[in-house]
């Protein structure tokens, strides 16, 4: 699994006002920036408000950023894994509200002891690799209504959901809190194997992280031990995001080279 490289291929150093325009680029194209140098919660804060407009939730702090710590037993509720020191399995951030944020920034206040690693997983990438290798199962996956997120109060949906222009957007959990239809449960070993074959791993240090386009990365957290401490931010971007990604049509996808006839 790639380690630091993706961190590398993606940092913002000391994000400046005048560089949100790259941000805003890279978010656009890749849908993903890693950034460094976000040592105090006043600079989270205002990276944080340069990008998105922020949007208050359950566990948000009056500031509406987020502290992502061990809260202890509490945790082990359902829905609330993510304040706990144990691993959190690859998915959407708020998978089952109707409308999840379509930003979320990540950064690292201070590391875990031990473990607490950043696992992020491309959408386009997991779409492509089951287009490959297992496209009955990305047409499964893309089936409406297939899914189903949350409690009795959560939201159905489905893996992949198709937008016009041959572009896709991708919600998952794999939680107590996430219910699958017949009609796909058969196809999660290949999902599971798609994930795990792109997806890459960041240890953050203090004042690094990342922001992903929500509804095109997944992101999950190895289990820790330690104080570990970091700051989230969800919101709306501050500049244009076409909805979902591109994908290659079912037709383009490893289709054999045209032979003979018409190249000029
Ligand atoms: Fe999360």
């Amino acid at each position: 699994m790639p380690t630091l490289s993706l961190f590398d291929a993606h940092r913002m150093t000391r994000p400046l006002p005048e560089q949100t325009r790259g941000i805003a680029s890279r978010l656009q194209s890749q849908g993903l920036a890693t950034i460094e140098g976000l040592t105090t919660r006043t600079a989270v804060l205002a990276f944080a408000q340069r990008v998105m407009r922020l949007a208050a939730h359950r566990d948000s702090d009056s500031d509406e950023l987020t502290t992502i710590r061990d809260i202890g037993h509490r945790s082990l509720q359902p829905g609330l894994g993510g304040l706990g020191n144990g691993e959190l399995l690859t998915h959407t951030e708020r998978s089952s509200e109707p409308s999840p944020p379509r930003l979320m920034l990540l950064v690292c206040h201070r590391p875990a002891t031990t473990g607490g690693d950043v696992i992020l997983t491309d959408g386009q990438a997991i779409h492509g690799y089951l287009a490959k290798h297992f496209p009955a199962a990305l047409e499964a996956f893309a089936l409406p209504n297939t899914a189903f997120y949350g409690d009795g109060g959560g939201h159905p949906s489905q893996v992949f959901t198709r937008h016009p222009g041959q572009r896709a957007s991708i919600r998952l959990r794999q939680d107590s809190l996430a219910a699958f239809s017949p009609l796909v449960r058969g196809y999660l070993p290949q999902l599971r194997q798609a994930i795990d074959a792109v997806q890459v791993r960041l240890t953050l240090e203090a004042g690094q992280g990342y922001l992903i386009d929500n509804s095109r990365w997944l992101h999950a957290r190895a289990a820790f031990t330690g104080n570990r401490v970091c700051l989230r931010a969800l919101g709306t971007p501050r500049f244009p995001m076409p909805t979902g990604f591109p994908h290659a049509a079912p037709n383009q996808v490893d289709a054999p080279a045209a032979v003979g006839g018409d190249a000029p």
